[in-house]
């Protein structure tokens, strides 16, 4: 496959941009820099249950997440961690609950494109990159096919762009690695240039489910340098088993058990929280 064919079909398989790319207008969506922040909550969820065939996936679950803050959400498996997202991010409707992205914008109105358009990025477990592509090719790919801008996938970069992605590719500690077909790279690489594929999209909310699964002890805390580097400009929400990863992060930690908030707080308060010992940690 030539580059162009492989770029045309990495352009088709993405799977958040086939709408823009039918050019479907997006022009009354909330343009980026409009979530209303004046009470400092990013996102809000109040009340938020999900059935599946009767079972109770959510029960009940309210999150306040500060703008620019690092959240840790931990819990034993089936806590609704994953399920949690999938409700930001609109793949699942809640049966009850509310759900808004800064004061004014309720996410289960909106589609999933419309999600992202609005500025939350999710990051999957599996990195779902272009492995025949370079690492600043699938840069490049992400940028061109920002919901939010208008320009052809097929022109070239601005200065502005270029900048944009060099910085990135700083920031994911991947600027040596520029030119190597992603598929190339260790599992650690792999998970920062979809981490970075996200960032040139300027997300406000960065959903990341179990980033650090998978990598080196040194990939892990590196990837906690980038996490922190990251608040205060975006906010985050950090699903992880790791609680050594947790402890680097700092932030604060919100536990879940089944579908509802067990504990809040720092991680020495719910590590010290018999009932977070008692379904999580273990004695
Ligand atoms: N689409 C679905 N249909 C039926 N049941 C589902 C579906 N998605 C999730 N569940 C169930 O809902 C519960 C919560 O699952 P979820 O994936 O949110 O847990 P989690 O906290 O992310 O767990 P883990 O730590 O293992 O990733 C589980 O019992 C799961 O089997
Ligand atoms: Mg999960």
């Amino acid at each position: 496959m030539n580059a162009a064919t492989s770029f045309a079909t990495a352009v088709a398989e993405n799977r958040h941009d086939q709408e823009w790319l039918g050019g479907i207008s997006t022009g009354h969506l909330a343009k980026p820099g409009e979530v209303d922040i004046s009470h400092k909550v990013i996102l809000y969820l109040e009340g938020i249950s999900v059935s599946f065939d009767g079972f109770k996936a959510l029960n009940n679950l309210n999150l306040a997440i500060d703008a620019g803050e690092l959240r840790c959400i931990i819990g034993p498996n089936g806590a609704g961690k994953t399920t949690m997202m999938d409700v930001i991010t609109g793949k699942t409707r809640p049966d009850e609950g509310r759900c808004f992205f800064g004061q004014t914008i309720d996410l289960t109105q909106l589609r999933e494109a419309e999600i992202a358009h609005a500025g939350i990025g999710r990051k999957f477990q599996k990195p779902t990159i272009f492995e025949n592509l370079s690492v600043f090719e699938n840069l490049e790919l992400a940028l061109k096919t920002d919901k939010r801008a208008r320009f052809s996938l097929f022109a070239w970069l601005s200065d502005d762009q270029r900048d944009k992605i060099v910085d990135t590719l700083k920031l994911i500690r991947l600027d040596h690695e520029a030119d190597r077909p992603a598929g190339l790279l260790s599992h650690g690489q792999k998970q920062w240039l979809e981490i970075g594929m996200l960032l040139v999209q300027d997300p406000k909310l960065l959903l990341l489910d179990e980033p650090v699964a998978g990598m080196t002890d040194d990939e892990t805390a590196r990837t906690g340098e980038l996490f922190k580097s990251l608040t205060g400009k975006h906010s985050l929400v950090v699903v992880e088993h790791d609680m050594a990863f947790i402890e680097q992060l700092g932030g604060k930690v919100t536990v879940l058990h089944e579908g509802s908030v067990l504990a809040e707080g720092d991680l020495a308060t719910v590590q010290a929280d018999e009932r977070v010992i008692e379904v999580y940690l273990g004695r």
